[in-house]
């Protein structure tokens, strides 16, 4: 049967503009024509798992404007059960992207209907999820929780899925709701947060990149590990998660994991360096999302943390080639086409 992954996170207007390089305070610079892409991290991780092959459920506020209706068309082209995604009177998240021709990005994201996902209206996604919902009705229309079999959006999930441009308290809440209903947590510490040690408890894997992964542990750039990507993933493992990648851009990725032994001064049971895939990227926008949602359905369909590590280090190499966030990721025939032609 197909995997199942549920996505608790953002969805925003991409707003995005070429420069030729970043402008300064005060300065105005001429950029391209604008392009309105479909993103936001939590929207961006479910398209790419849905891709990938995963059945995906996703739990997310948009608003009533365009954008909302826009960026709800594109979750559903690519294959993403929306049922649980409301619509709110607020402006649907938006994320102002400056591409730069080195293909990084700089972006200021406005969370707008974003922020309205906190606790409330997660559980009435939830209650709404356990009820039966009228042909042509979405349930978050209805209005109304109504308690239903028992079941919610991550009982029935193998793999829960959450990145932090949402409330941190809603983040925090369906990690310990959905663990405690014995689904597997895959964090997505992004923008990045200091964790407590019975948060990343629940983390099976914390999936962060090297900033991030200072930021989880509260340390500064000037800490002696901090390039010591190795020792970072150590630490976070020392600090309380189950599993940890640590996402390393075109120098791939690092997986931690526990080993049968659990003796706190000995955690570190196994450390594989995972490469990436040499390419010419032409915008990373999402690339990092693209790998956590492709994690997380290999997860769910039952591969081992570091298979699916490098089974996503393809899906975010692929959508570096492209444009965009969600309309750069590849369906699954194209990314086992890459990897075969790149291991011939
Ligand atoms: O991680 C990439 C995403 O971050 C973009 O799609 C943008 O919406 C911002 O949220
Ligand atoms: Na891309």
């Amino acid at each position: 049967h197909t995997p199942r992954v549920a996505v608790i996170g953002s969805a925003n207007a991409d707003l995005v503009v070429e420069v030729a390089r970043r402008p300064g305070g005060g300065e105005t610079l001429l950029g391209g024509d604008l392009a309105l892409l479909p993103g936001g991290k939590g929207a961006n991780q479910a398209a790419a798992a849905a891709r990938c092959g995963a059945n995906v459920s996703m739990v997310a506020c948009v608003g009533t404007d365009s954008n909302g209706g826009f960026l709800l068309s594109e979750l559903t082209a690519a294959g993403v059960n929306v049922e649980h995604v409301a619509r709110v009177e607020r402006p649907t998240g938006t994320a102002i992207i400056l591409l730069t021709p080195d293909g990084e990005n700089s972006i200021v994201v406005s969370p707008g209907a974003n922020q309205a996902l906190d606790v409330a209206a997660v559980e009435a996604a939830v209650m709404a999820a356990a009820a039966p919902v009228a042909e042509g009705t979405a349930a978050s229309e209805t209005g109304e929780a109504s308690p239903g079999r028992a079941g919610s959006v991550w009982r029935d999930a193998q793999v829960v899925v959450l990145s932090l441009e949402i409330p941190l308290e809603t983040a925090l809440h369906v990690a310990s709701e959905a663990h405690a209903a014995g689904a597997r947590v895959v964090l997505n510490a992004a923008p990045s947060v200091q964790l407590t040690g019975d948060v990343l408890q629940l983390c099976d894997p914390l999936i962060v990149n090297e900033h991030e992964a200072l930021e989880v542990l509260g340390a500064s750039a000037d800490d002696p590990d901090a390039t010591n990507y190795a020792r970072l993933a150590e630490r976070l493992l020392i600090a309380g998660a189950r599993s940890v990648v640590v996402t390393l851009g075109a120098d791939g990725a690092i997986v931690a994991e526990r080993g049968a032994s659990s003796a706190a001064e000995e955690p570190l049971a196994s450390l594989t360096a995972v490469p990436a895939y040499t390419v010419r990227a032409v915008d990373t926008t999402g690339a990092g999302d693209a790998f956590v949602g492709a994690v997380a359905g290999e997860l769910a369909a039952g591969q081992k943390l570091a298979d699916a590590v490098r089974f996503a280090t393809a899906v975010s190499a692929v959508s570096v080639q492209r444009v965009g966030a969600q309309s750069s990721y590849a369906d699954r025939t194209e990314i086992e086409a890459f990897i075969v032609e790149r291991s011939a």
